[in-house]
C-alpha cells in the first residue's frame, strides 16, 4: 500500500526515567527506517528530556511527544508545562485525550487553546476525538479516533467501523486519522490495512518494548 503511517506510543502515567530509557534502548535500534513510517513515543513530562537525549545519541528514527501541554503561554500557571518550554524537546503533543476530558475537566475551549499554543511554537497538535461528533479545532494536524469503550478495555472497535469514522472525519477536515483503543500485535494489521486510517495511537501495548516493536514492524510492512 505504502501510505503514510503513524505509530504513536502513549505511555500515560507509566515508566520511571530509568524504565523509559531502557525502553528506548531496546526499541530504538529496531525501528525500521522507512520514509512513509513515523514512530513517536509520548512519555510523561518527567522523562521527556532524557528520552529525547537518548534518541538523539542513538540516532533512532523516533520522534518524542508529550501527552498534554498548557492552554496558557508561559507565566504564573503553577503545575503547567507551557508549549514554549516544551518546544525544544518535543515534536508532537497529544491533546484532548478522553482521560483528560474526564479526569481533568478538559473542555473544547481548552483543547482549542492548546492547539493554538502548540502551533505557535511548531509542535504538531494531535487531537483525540471520541467519535465523529467531537469538535476538532482549526489547526489540528492529526486526529486520533479513540472511542471510550475501547480504551484500556481489551475491546477495540471494529476496523470497519473505525475506517468509517475516519472517512467521515477526513471528509470534513482533510487530516490524517489514527485509531486508538485496545490495539495489540494481533489486531494492529487489520486497522492499518483499512482505506482511511493512517496509523495507531497505542496505550497499554506500547509499554512492552517487544510488543510495541512487533506493531511497528507490522506497520512497516503495510
Ligand atoms: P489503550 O489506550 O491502547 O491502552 O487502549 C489507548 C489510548 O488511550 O491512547
Amino acid at each position: 500500500m505504502n501510505k503514510d503511517i503513524w505509530v504513536i506510543a502513549n505511555w500515560k502515567s507509566n515508566k520511571t526515567i530509568e524504565e523509559a530509557l531502557a525502553w528506548v534502548e531496546e526499541v530504538g535500534p529496531k525501528i525500521p527506517k522507512k520514509p512513509t513510517l513515523t514512530v513517536v513515543v509520548c512519555p510523561s513530562f518527567v522523562a521527556l528530556e532524557e528520552v529525547k537525549k537518548a534518541v538523539l545519541v542513538g540516532g533512532y528514527p523516533l520522534l518524542v511527544g508529550s501527552q498534554d501541554l498548557s492552554p496558557f503561554e508561559e507565566g504564573p500557571y503553577t503545575g503547567e508545562d507551557a508549549a514554549k518550554q516544551l518546544a525544544g524537546v518535543i515534536d508532537l503533543a497529544i491533546l484532548g485525550h478522553s482521560e483528560r476530558r474526564k479526569n481533568f475537566g478538559e473542555t473544547v475551549e481548552m483543547v482549542t487553546e492548546k492547539v493554538t499554543r502548540a502551533l505557535e511554537v511548531g509542535i504538531t497538535p494531535l487531537v483525540c476525538v471520541q467519535d465523529q461528533t467531537t469538535n476538532i479545532p482549526d489547526g489540528a494536524k492529526l486526529v486520533a479516533y479513540e472511542p471510550i469503550f475501547a480504551i484500556g478495555t481489551g475491546k477495540p472497535d471494529t476496523p470497519q467501523n473505525a475506517d468509517q469514522v475516519a472517512e467521515i472525519i477526513k471528509k470534513q477536515h482533510d487530516l490524517p486519522v489514527l485509531y486508538g483503543g485496545s490495539i495489540n500485535e494481533d489486531n494492529a494489521k487489520a486497522f492499518l490495512q483499512t482505506n482511511s486510517l493512517s496509523g495507531l495511537l497505542i496505550g497499554g501495548s506500547s509499554l512492552n518494548p517487544a510488543e510495541f516493536i512487533k506493531i511497528v514492524e507490522i506497520a512497516a510492512g503495510i
